[in-house]
């Protein structure tokens, strides 16, 4: 995990399980089907004594604790039924780290990943295989030079179907295959486009990675969609209905870091305690605000004005592309903590996320408040009611 502290183990749990969980979405998730055959293997070893990380602490006071983890959340992921594939050539221009980010924007719905290195000396009878079997295709330019992978990337558009989805993104190495006749050779086979396609024209920074980010999950809920409905609609029509009396406010959750912003629509928040001042944030798995939701991010609560509220709502309901500026055309001024102050608010609070709560499809976010101001002492909240428990 990304964890420095003065201390050399794990003995301190609480303190390091935040930062344990969020190295492995972002890294190992996405590889969960690797991370099972990894464990198999160390099921070999009598007693594991100690792991001893490559950064953060080694772990040695809860060794079958931590591995535990690892092996229940891999056994989640890789038992999911839908399958990205993501081709790529790695250590070619930019494509390790987008990749990477692309794979963890997947893994952010409920759709596994699997990753072909074409650079390997791969089987074209294995990729035929991969290549039809994937409900998913994503693929990062490889270079067009490079016979053995042109016949690659022949190989998976000889095998692909219509009934798969697909992204494609440059990977920024100079030399990349162009990526708009691939794109379009995957359209006449009928595979649907999830994502336009990613070009990247400079130095990838913050903001393409949450764009490949972004593109990531829209492929995973494209592939979902189905499923997610059929899920709302089976639900008992009493409990949905009286469900639907919880009622909450209207807000609008900022965030802000270095050239990477977002935003959203909330209405599933509360306060939930006193000392110290904190509130509670019901935010999906899949939210693109997710990722600047971690433990120790800051973010604005804007808090949206009865009967003035349409606009906002309108502007941050709409569905945004990936790694769009949410912030088009809305007026806005920095707070403290560099996250959009929404000047049509009728109040914000600064937060800073203190614990996350995994409770199915959504994180509980808490954080704490240390700043705020009313702009309108006149104004009443926003209220949100609803008639299903289905929706927000
Ligand atoms: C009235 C209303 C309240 C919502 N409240 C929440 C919420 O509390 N938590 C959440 O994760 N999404 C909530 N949503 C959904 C998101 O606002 C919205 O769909 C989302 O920003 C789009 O996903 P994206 O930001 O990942 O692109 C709400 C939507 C509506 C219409």
């Amino acid at each position: 995990m990304h964890y420095c502290s003065d201390a050399t183990f794990d003995e301190d749990l609480t303190a390091i399980s935040a930062e344990f969980k969020y190295y492995y979405e972002c890294l190992m998730a996405p590889n969960a089907r690797s991370v099972m055959s990894a464990l198999k293997r160390m099921g070999e070893l009598e007693t594991v004594g100690m792991v001893a990380t490559g950064h953060g602490p080694l772990l040695s006071h809860n060794v079958d604790e931590l591995i535990g983890r690892y092996r229940n959340w891999s056994k989640n992921k890789a038992k999911a039924e839908k399958i990205v594939g993501i081709f790529y050539v790695s250590k070619y221009g930019d494509s390790d780290k987008l990749v990477q980010a692309v794979a963890s924007g997947v893994s952010k719905t409920e759709v596994a990943v699997e990753m072909v290195d074409l650079s390997e000396d791969v089987d074209l009878q294995e990729l035929r295989e991969q290549a039809s079997r994937f409900t998913g295709i994503v693929v990062g330019m490889p270079p067009a030079s490079d016979q053995k992978i042109q016949t690659a990337l022949s190989t998976i558009l000889g095998s692909v179907h219509d009934k798969q989805a697909v992204g494609l993104f440059e990977t920024g190495g100079g030399d990349d295959e162009p990526i708009d006749p691939i794109l379009t050779k995957f359209r006449e086979l009928g595979l649907k486009p999830a994502f336009g396609a990613i070009k990247i024209k400079d130095t990838p920074t913050e903001s393409t990675y949450k764009q490949c980010e972004e593109a990531g999950t829209d492929l995973g809920q494209l592939l979902t969609r189905e499923q997610s409905i059929k899920h709302m609609k089976s639900l008992d029509a009493d409990l949905d209905k009286a469900l639907g009396r919880l009622s909450g406010g209207l807000y609008i959750i900022t965030a802000q870091q270095g050239d990477v912003k977002s935003a959203m629509l909330a209405s599933w928040v509360n306060q939930a305690s006193f000392k110290p001042l904190g509130l509670s944030i019901a935010v999906a798995k899949d939210r693109a605000i997710e990722s600047l939701m971690q433990v120790g991010d800051k973010f604005v609560l804007n808090i949206l004005e009865e009967g003035n509220y349409q606009g906002l709502m309108k502007h941050f309901l709409k569905r945004f592309l990936p790694g769009a500026d949410r912030f088009e055309g809305v007026k806005t001024q920095p707070a403290e903590n560099g996250a959009p102050i929404l000047s049509d608010a009728l109040a914000y609070v600064e937060c800073e996320v203190g614990s996350r709560m995994d409770a199915g499809d959504h994180w509980i976010v808490y954080s704490t408040v240390y700043a705020g101001k009313v702009s309108k002492p006149e104004a009443l909240t926003a209220v949100h009611h609803r008639k299903v428990g289905n929706h927000y």
